[in-house]
């Protein structure tokens, strides 16, 4: 599996797992604790989550399934990067702070790794960018970064103090959702920014398009395999497909350990042509 590299100093798995709908029911807690479980079990290191997601409630999901793997020695805390997202609306300097000591408490940690700004929101991003250092410096986060943030956002950040500290953009991407290419993608390997997909299978979609299963069967791949070793085929990208089921957490570890050649990806290219001009940004 590729690794990538975020900050200075540190390399971290391509493939993570994603937790949103996590957290939603009280009667899928228990599975969904045992889903990240597992996931620490088969070797997942990435986690993202987001104060949005259950409200609350997927955090908990995950720190409930850290401290019970860290507990019982499948890991240690900091094999495991920790991701998390503030609300735009919580994304002034004192809400930052006091939105991420909320996540902190659900978490059950004493440290956020990656904490991102969920998605451009009206607050001015000097506040945003001056609640993230207050938490560096206080050792409440190791890592800053941005989610769907499209390229003017970037520059924008970039040109405020400390911007250049931002460790990643979180962002859609998959083989149906290709706009990134044209733009954002090549600024940020070009900047040596990791790009975190996120709805790599587009929902879950990818997994039921016949045209992929076909191309995927010949390479005896499923199709959501197929798309998510197409994603991740790019040095600096990083992808978090949600896997509630064991099987299909371990499918997507082969799917990431899986190099794609020059002819699938053309195949896949037919499909879903690359971008040939600006598009704006896609989220969900
Ligand atoms: N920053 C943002 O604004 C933003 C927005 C959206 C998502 N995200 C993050 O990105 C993560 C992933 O995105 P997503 O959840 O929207 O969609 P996704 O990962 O593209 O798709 C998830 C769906 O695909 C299914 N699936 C997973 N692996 C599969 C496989 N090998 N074969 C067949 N089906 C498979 C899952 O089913 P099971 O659960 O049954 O396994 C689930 O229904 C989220 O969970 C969240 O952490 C971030």
């Amino acid at each position: 599996m590729n690794l990538v590299q975020l900050g200075d100093a540190e390399q971290w798995p391509a493939l993570g797992l994603g937790t949103w709908r996590f957290g939603e029911a009280a009667t899928r807690h228990a599975g969904e604790v045992a889903a990240v479980r597992h996931a620490l079990e088969l070797g997942y290191r990435v986690l993202d989550t987001a104060e949005m997601y259950g409200e609350g409630g997927a955090e908990r999901v995950v720190g409930e399934a850290l401290a019970g793997a860290v507990r019982e020695g499948v890991v240690k805390r900091e094999q495991v990067l920790v991701v998390s997202k503030v609300y735009p609306h919580h994304a002034s300097a004192a809400g930052v702070q006091a939105a991420c000591e909320r996540s902190l408490h659900r978490l059950g940690l004493e440290q956020i790794d990656l904490y991102l700004s969920h998605w451009r929101g009206s607050l001015p991003l000097e506040e945003t960018l001056e609640g993230f250092t207050r938490l560096v410096a206080a050792g409440r986060i190791r890592h800053w970064g941005v989610s769907n943030f499209d390229l003017q956002d970037m520059h924008a950040l970039r040109q405020l103090d400390g911007g250049g500290h931002c460790a990643t953009n979180q962002v859609y991407y998959a083989a149906s959702s290709r706009g990134v290419e044209f733009d954002l993608l090549p600024w940020m390997q070009n900047q040596r920014m990791p790009l975190m997909a996120y709805s790599p299978l587009d929902e879950g979609k990818l997994a039921h398009d016949t045209r992929l299963a076909a191309l995927a069967r010949v390479l005896g791949l499923s199709a959501a395999q197929l798309a998510l070793a197409w994603v991740l085929r790019q040095p600096g990208v990083m992808a978090i497909p949600k896997a509630g089921s064991l099987q299909h957490l371990r499918d997507n570890l082969v799917a990431a350990s899986t190099t794609l050649d020059a002819a699938a990806c053309a195949a896949i290219d037919a499909i879903f042509p690359a971008p040939r001009r600006k598009q704006q940004l896609a989220m969900i």
